[in-house]
């Protein structure tokens, strides 16, 4: 069966093709000016480029996969979460095209997505039960333990930001554009992860609860201790996240990234690690963006040996990040299982939809 998916969760426009589980093709383009000086997209701008680009982009990989429209079996379009705005100009073209070529349309949740990301890059992957499955993106940071295909029970969650988040934070902080986990991975490159001890937040809390914020906010301190405007009684000064690049010496702001990334990863590593141990999974797949970073992938390797349980997460980072792809895979299971949309018209984006 071939499916096309689409994913216009937030700024990039992406479309694939696969033939089961096989990627035939993808593609996905995007502007790079779309964020605003403030590290985020901006919701009506990311809308009108989908519009512009979900036509050609559709060509393209037809034209990669060597398929007319009227070959495709399946559509399936991202629902949510993700900015609704953007979500709604990928699921008006989805609509369109299933009631067009009168074919099933799916409503994919793209966490899900995510999750099933590993087999958009190896399609001989299987999965084995139970799995844990963990999320670590710009707006989720979540475990899950799967029972079977599609099952998910929510086990972990973040009570604030997620860590893609902190790290996009931390960015704006130090002078880097928008999304900032990848500058971050580069700055601490050089930077001395002992120079300053950030914490850990909720590490003994005994769950699989996680929160960056207070993180993020003893970055802030200190990055106003350098600069010499920390008070003692910082709790009645309201910092603001602004860029204080122009005040760090390069190897002050490489220092905190390194300082920073570490807390960040061994705070979602040392859960994981708990989780596995109690729960001994067959496997654990991870998926989101901030799988893209190496020490992160260095920690995994590590928990592997320690604990005997194999991790699996897409190898290539255009699997981590958002794509059309783990879509089109998560599909495969919503149409095995006959998840298929009843109403094609009614179909409406949900921003915050959760799994
Ligand atoms: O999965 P994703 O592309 O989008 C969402 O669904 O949110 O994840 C984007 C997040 C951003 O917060 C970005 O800073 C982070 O992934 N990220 C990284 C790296 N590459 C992307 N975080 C840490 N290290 C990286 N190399
Ligand atoms: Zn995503």
């Amino acid at each position: 069966m071939k499916i096309l998916s689409i994913d216009t969760s937030c700024d990039d426009t992406s479309v694939a093709i696969a033939e089961d589980l096989k990627i035939l093709s993808h593609k996905q383009w995007s502007k790079v000016k779309l964020h605003s000086r403030w590290g985020g997209v901006v919701p009506n701008e990311a809308k009108r480029q989908h519009k512009e680009f979900l036509d050609p982009v559709i060509n393209e990989v037809l034209k990669e996969s060597k398929l007319k429209l009227e070959d495709i079996d399946y559509f399936a379009v991202t629902q949510g979460p993700g900015l609704a705005l953007a979500l709604e100009a990928g699921i008006a073209k989805a609509k369109e095209l299933a009631i067009k070529y009168n074919k099933p349309l799916i409503a994919v949740n793209h966490m899900i997505g995510h999750i099933y990301s590993i087999l958009s890059d190896d399609e001989n992957f299987t999965f084995k039960f139970p799995a844990l499955a963990l999320t670590v993106s710009g707006g989720h940071t979540d475990l899950y333990l799967m029972k079977d295909h599609l099952k998910f029970e929510h086990i972990g969650w973040t009570l604030d930001d997620a860590v893609g988040e902190s790290f996009d934070k931390v960015g704006r902080m130090l002078g880097f554009g928008f999304p900032a986990g990848k500058d971050i991975e580069e700055a601490a490159k050089s930077g001395d992860s002992k120079k300053y001890d950030f914490p850990r937040p909720m590490i003994n809390s005994g769950d699989y609860k996680w929160s960056f914020s207070g993180l993020k906010t003893a970055v802030l301190y200190q990055i106003k201790k350098l600069l010499g405007e920390y008070e003692h009684k910082p709790e009645k000064k309201v910092y603001k996240l602004n860029d204080q690049s122009n005040n760090l010496s390069s190897e002050q702001i490489a220092d905190i990234a390194a300082s920073f990334q570490q807390a960040a990863i061994e705070s979602v590593i040392y859960k994981l690690k708990k989780a596995i141990e109690e729960y001994q999974p067959k496997i654990a797949v991870i998926g989101g963006g901030v799988i893209a970073n190496t020490l992160f992938r260095e920690m995994l390797e590590q928990i592997e040996n320690e604990t005997g349980i194999s991790i699996h997460y897409p190898k290539p980072i255009w699997l981590c990040t958002d794509n059309a792809a783990m879509i089109a895979t998560a599909a495969y299971f919503y149409i095995k299982e006959n998840k298929f949309v009843e109403n094609i018209n009614e179909l409406e984006r949900i921003p915050n939809l959760e799994i």
